[in-house]
């Protein structure tokens, strides 16, 4: 025991240990085994897997490897309470979802410390943080459940929703999939991690205590092959996943074609720039929030340190001498920053990527004094610098607490260096100048910028990625919509079948000698361009004559679109104002030559009234031109000093593969929405009916349209989608022509890339419907929400 005087002198910590007998107690009593938890009911346990301390590699329980027997059974319990569940109304639930709360602070400190056993976190992180905001997203969701019918009007739940999580945190992870699911009205079938399942079977409990009816939540544990048989499984309506980017690949295959809706929160290498006019101290307390935080095992760790070049050595050392303070140890000791790696296995991961960087010559720096301990599964606090960008420690998600440090000289660099990664989940912004933050906010592809702050959260705040960090937000109004369905979506009738196969026939020999001429050629860069492979398809009326033909645009020509359309970046940037007017004059030119559109409608379809066609796309411009500059963001007020902007940002380029029916309204259905909020399109007419396309080359040309913001390559649907779907540069691919298929191969192809998709599958939309055509549920296809926190007040 050191003396007094002593401590006065080295000011060192004492060991300050949190108690862990209401824990081991509460493990005791269930004899350290679980069952499933199944409509309220525990099963008997089964295959038992062990789950382990981390911090000592001494088991504390044992788990149930559910078999797809069990998911069975789960499913069938959240099918048959799915329509009582909503049934229960806006009111009911949020009761429920309140009591959740309640319970959850009550036994806030039992929670903490099962989580600390079981994930090796500190005991100040799960209590300080992991409990909070728990508690605090039941609240606010209970609050959505009470408002559901006046905010979330013309929706339904999606149905049976199946949510696996990672093991990184356990217990927030369940917070932020069952809250929204239960206040919209769904049922769940929740996997937790293989490594950390206690605290979701502590939180079984809590439910049958707050009242969840039964079948409402079910919880199946175990490995991989539990998740699998959710994700197959056909009775489960929509999928959440969080965890790696291969997992979220896999299931976005799986689930290709399914009709399954899907979020995907997946992982991230997100930067932390610091600029020479920051508050450097500040900065170094806000990077060891963010690498330190949980061991560096957060998805949205500021894994990347990007410091401008004037200021990075006198940076680098106070951050090695702030590293040389930090405390690794027991995590249920209260003092400690850095407790366990969940387990070995991640050690082993982590350990072998420093080497392979300490291998190429990079210079790694560890606290001398930092002492590991003998038992358990650890990794010191580390700093890379000396590492190429192309490094694999400077490209890969290592999931642990090491850093890469890299500088810049410029703001345009470190934007360049910040966005030269596949994902985009966070970035932190460390300046005094509030103008440059906000002006390098915006150009940042992460779907988090923290302006002078680091790994905040809070429920109202919707988070999610951009790129291969998924897509889909999880909290704010945004999250909501995950777990619901436009009811005018049930409304939809069945695609008409149109035949392509006319499309296709060799051309009828013409009596018109100068039907040879009239060649539509393809639409690139605000040019009309030969087909690249120089062959033409025949279209054909409704009565099977010859009309004209169209270019048969192949993988170059996309591929030159997809440049125009990149090129035609400015189009983003300008105001919504600017887009707004362009749509105007687009409709005010094409009902300058209604009667030509209309001709050439009930040509190629035979449509008795094709006027009607034309008037509502003038109408449809109409209106996506009044909503351009109405698709406002959302300024957030979070518990803590300062505001969260959430912006509704372009996607990028999108490819859109049109309705064969209504090939001039189901076009601009398509085209319009996405322009307006700024995206850049390559579009594929109808297959059938391409001529209303080419008819708008004019008109685009007439209505100061910037030249690639709309390119138009026609030809076979299935072969063009399939080059969309798997370009490298394209962010998002719309498949709406009726193909079944069509529609699951893009989904499919798009894993690769994680492109966001939106397909219709064989059900059709009614175009005409503004209900079905129209609304914020478009524009959310055609936009991605960035939330930027900045500090304001005192
Ligand atoms: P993982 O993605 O394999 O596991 C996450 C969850 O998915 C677990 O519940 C797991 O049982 C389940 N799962 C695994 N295979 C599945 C499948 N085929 N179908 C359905 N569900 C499946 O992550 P893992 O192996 O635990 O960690 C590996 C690496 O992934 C980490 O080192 C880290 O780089 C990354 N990771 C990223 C996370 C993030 O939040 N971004 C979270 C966890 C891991």
């Amino acid at each position: 025991m050191p003396t007094i005087n002593e401590i006065l002198k080295t000011m060192d910590y004492g060991p300050a240990p949190e108690g862990t007998k209401e824990a081991q107690a509460w493990l005791e009593q269930r004899s350290r085994t679980f069952g499933l938890f199944i409509d309220n009911t525990w099963s008997e346990p089964g295959e038992l897997f062990a789950s382990t301390n981390p911090a000592d590699g001494k088991q504390l329980a044992e788990l149930t490897q559910a078999t797809t027997d069990d998911v069975e059974r789960a499913v069938q319990a959240a099918r048959r309470a799915q329509p009582g569940w909503q049934g229960l109304g806006g009111h009911g639930r949020a009761r429920i979802l309140y009591a959740i709360a309640r319970l959850m602070q009550k036994h806030a400190r039992l929670f903490a410390v099962l989580e600390t056993l079981d994930n090796g976190k500190t005991i100040r992180e799960t209590r300080d943080a992991d409990l909070p905001l728990v508690a605090r997203h039941f609240y606010y969701h209970a609050g959505w459940a009470q408002l559901q019918d006046e905010e979330f009007a013309g929706h339904r739940p999606v149905g049976v929703v199946g949510q696996i999580v990672p093991w990184n945190f356990p217990l927030l992870m369940l917070a932020w999939k069952i809250a929204p699911a239960l206040a919209a009205g769904n049922t769940v079938v929740f996997k937790p991690a293989e490594f950390t399942s206690l605290t979701a079977m502590l939180f079984a409990e809590i439910c049958v205590q707050a009242g969840v009816p039964a079948g409402v939540v079910n919880i199946v544990t175990g490995d991989g092959r539990v998740g699998e048989a959710i994700v197959k499984h056909e009775g489960i309506d929509k999928l959440a996943f969080t965890g790696s980017t291969e997992v979220g690949r896999l299931i976005r295959e799986a689930t290709a074609g399914s009709g399954k809706k899907l979020s995907l929160e997946l992982g991230g290498k997100s930067p932390f720039i610091v600029f020479e006019d920051a508050d450097l101290d500040a900065a170094v307390e806000g990077l060891v929030d963010s690498i330190w935080f949980n061991q560096g095992q957060v998805c949205c760790a500021g894994s990347r340190l990007l410091v401008q070049e004037s200021v990075e050595q006198r940076f680098l050392a106070k951050l090695r001498a702030r590293m040389d303070n930090l405390r690794l140890g027991s995590p249920l000791d209260k003092s400690m920053d850095i407790g366990a790696l969940v387990d070995p296995v991640q050690r082993q991961r982590i350990a072998g990527l420093v080497d392979s960087a300490r291998a190429e010559g990079c210079t790694v720096y560890q606290p001398a004094g930092c002492e590991i301990p003998a038992d358990g599964s650890w990794f010191p606090p580390t700093l890379i610098t000396g590492a190429s960008t192309a490094a694999a420690v400077s490209q890969a998600e290592i999931f642990g607490p090491v850093l890469v440090a890299m500088s810049f000289r410029t703001p345009a660099e470190a934007v360049q260096l910040a966005n030269n990664t596949v994902y985009g989940l966070a970035s932190c912004v460390w300046t005094e100048n509030i103008s440059l933050a906000l002006d390098v906010a915006p150009q940042i592809k992460a779907g988090v910028v923290w302006i002078n702050t680091a790994n905040q959260f809070d429920a109202a705040c919707g988070f999610g990625g951009y790129r291969e960090s998924g897509y889909g937000r999880e909290g704010g109004r945004e999250g909501m919509y995950e777990y619901l369905v436009p009811v005018s979506e049930d409304a939809r009738p069945a695609a008409p079948v149109v035949e392509k196969s006319k499309a296709k026939a060799a051309p009828a020999a013409s009596a018109d000698p100068f039907a040879i001429d009239r060649t539509a050629k393809l639409y690139i860069g605000g040019k009309q361009a030969r087909p690249d492979g120089a062959y033409s398809r025949a279209v054909h009326g409704a009565d099977g004559k010859f009309i004209a033909e169209v270019g048969e645009g192949n993988r170059k020509d996309i591929r030159n679109a997809v440049e125009a359309a990149h090129k035609a970046a400015g189009w983003t940037k300008a105001t919504a104002h600017n887009r707004a007017q362009v749509l105007y004059y687009i409709a005010e030119n094409l009902a300058a030559r209604g009667e030509e559109f209309a001709a050439r409608i009930g040509a190629m379809t035979g449509a008795k009234n094709p006027e009607k066609e034309v008037q509502a796309s003038i109408e449809r411009l109409f209106y996506w031109a009044a909503w351009a500059d109405k698709y406002d963001g959302l300024a957030h007020q979070p518990p803590m000093h300062g505001i969260t902007v959430a912006l509704n940002e372009a996607i990028g380029v999108i490819g859109v593969v049109c309705p064969n029916e209504n090939p001039l309204l189901g076009l601009i259905s398509l085209v319009a929405p996405a322009i307006a909020v700024g995206n850049r399109v390559v579009v594929v007419p109808s297959e059938a009916h391409p001529l209303s396309a080419t008819d708008l080359y004019q008109v685009f040309d007439t209505s100061d349209l910037p030249g690639g913001v709309v390119n138009i390559v026609t030809g076979s649907a299935d072969e063009l989608a399939r080059t969309l779907a798997t370009h490298a540069d394209i962010d998002a691919v719309w498949r709406h022509d009726g193909s079944a298929e069509g529609c699951a191969e893009v989904e499919r192809l798009s894993a690769a890339s994680l492109k966001r998709t939106w397909t219709g599958g064989a059900k059709g939309r009614d175009w005409y419907s503004t209900a079905q055509a129209g609304g914020r549920a478009v524009l959310a296809h055609a936009s991605q929400v960035k939330n930027i926190w900045i500090p304001y007040g005192v």
